[in-house]
């Protein structure tokens, strides 16, 4: 079921996909279907070039023939079309789930527009039930983590932190680790932005704030198309 329902959001989200489009290229399972659905496109002549967010969605790329390019010889794209973990009313996000939030953000960052898929159980009133990833250098991880602690404890959180992958930690496509912070609910997202990018050590969140354009939300009524509610 959740599954049709990632497909449903992917296939009503390859409508914004034009002819000579640069393409950022999500990843995850619902970026997954997004990708399988644009190789049948691109069989049937459609004509894109795209740049992947994660070595992970290269592979099925390759595999699927989906013309693929890079950031270094395509700085600037026209679309990129990728899940997400949570998404609120104006549209900020929490990605990383999968490990891929750097490139994610970079690529996203790097596109005229940004389209997110999800079945519509990814919408929340407030972000932070969903543990929020922060990719970290390995250098000095212990004290990365502790200044991270403090940060969130003056900003009034209590939000306990783990490494991804606890032992064998989780290393991301760039070469970093992740930690993850459960936050349970995020009050003012922009400001925590802040907190964490001023930490050393720190490379990058997986909250995404005012990089979304639209998202297509499949649920058991079918898909609908949200745009930023701005207050
Ligand atoms: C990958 O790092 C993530 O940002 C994914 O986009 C996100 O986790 C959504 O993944 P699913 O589509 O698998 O739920």
């Amino acid at each position: 079921m959740s599954e049709d329902l990632k497909r449903l959001a992917a296939e009503a989200a390859l409508d914004e996909v034009r002819n000579g489009m640069r393409l950022g290229i999500g990843t995850g399972s619902t970026a997954e279907h997004f990708v399988r659905a644009l190789a049948e496109k691109v069989g049937e002549g459609l004509e894109i070039i795209g740049v992947p967010t994660s070595e992970r969605t290269a592979a099925l790329c390759r595999e699927l023939d989906v013309p693929l390019t890079t950031l270094e010889d395509c700085p600037e794209l026209d679309l990129t079309v990728d899940g997400a973990d949570e998404l609120d009313a104006r549209l900020c996000l929490i990605k990383g789930g999968g490990g891929a939030l750097l490139r994610e953000k970079i690529v996203a960052s790097a596109s005229t527009r940004m389209i997110v898929i999800a079945d519509a159980g990814k919408k929340v009133e407030a972000l932070g039930a969903f543990p929020l990833p922060v990719e970290d250098v390995p250098f000095g991880l212990a004290s990365t983590r502790n200044a991270i602690a403090r940060a969130l404890s003056g900003l009034g959180y209590e939000a306990p932190i783990w490494l991804r992958g606890g032992d064998t930690p989780f290393v991301t496509d760039g070469g970093h680790h992740i930690l993850d912070i459960d936050m349970r609910q995020i009050t003012d997202p922009a400001e925590l932005s802040r907190a964490l990018l001023d930490i050393p050590g720190v490379v990058e969140h997986g909250l995404f704030i005012g990089i979304a354009d639209a998202a297509y939300l499949a649920g058991k009524t079918g898909v609908e198309r949200l745009v930023p509610v701005t207050e």
